[in-house]
């Protein structure tokens, strides 16, 4: 099963992409399948209009339902996750994030909204049924640096928090698995003892 990168960053080159790319650079290399969904991709009035069946807004709906993991990266505005993904959170079912491991990771301008994780972003993961939120990130934009292409990378220590981040989210993602075939190996009377 594919692990699904969400973007909620409205800008083509971005300081939270530079992010996400590092973690899909480092699960890639570890064998992962992964699928992008970029909010600022789908058609704004699907988007807005909650049409669920427009086929860009299917078709990325289906890349999150079909991941057993999701890393979601959103710049900070106004002290909390872009509209544009509060857009795209929206179109998922309430459960949407069930039995998924999350990693979310946000980028500011300043150090000043580092708890936006904490207190934005947790609640509206753990409302869509995320249980398994592991090794979040926040950088400030003085700890991304510009490349001479325009693009952006995250400095060295940033660099290594995400790759920590990605190895947490690959071994949660191995005992997620374990336990989902225990539970279905495990007889009735074992799993209402375990309840
Ligand atoms: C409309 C807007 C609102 C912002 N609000 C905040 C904020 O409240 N706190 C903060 O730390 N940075 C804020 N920023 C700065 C961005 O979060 C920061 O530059 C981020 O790294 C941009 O990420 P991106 O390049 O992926 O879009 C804001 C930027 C914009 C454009």
């Amino acid at each position: 099963m594919p692990i699904a990168f969400i973007s909620g960053s409205p800008q083509a080159r971005s300081r939270s992409n530079a992010l996400l790319d590092v973690v899909r650079n480092h699960v890639v290399a570890h064998g992962a399948i992964v699928e992008d969904v970029r909010a600022r991709e789908l058609p704004p009035d699907a988007l807005l209009g909650l049409e669920f069946e427009a086929p860009p807004i299917a078709a990325a709906l289906g890349r999150v339902a079909r991941a057993n993991a999701v890393v979601i990266a959103t710049p900070i505005y106004k002290a909390s996750y872009t509209g544009l993904l509060k857009s795209l959170l929206d179109l998922l079912p309430q459960d949407g994030l069930r039995d998924k491991v999350v990693l979310p990771i946000a980028t500011g301008g300043s150090p000043a909204h580092l708890l936006a994780i904490d207190y934005a972003i947790k609640p509206v993961l753990t409302a869509l049924g995320a249980r398994w939120i592991v090794g979040s990130v926040y950088a400030s934009d003085a700890q991304i640096g510009k490349r001479n292409d325009g693009g952006y990378e995250p400095d060295a220590e940033i660099a290594a928090r995400l790759e920590d981040s990605a190895n947490l989210l690959l071994e949660a993602l191995d005992w997620a698995r374990a336990t989902r075939q225990r539970r279905a190996a495990a007889t009735p009377v074992e799993l209402s003892a375990a309840a």
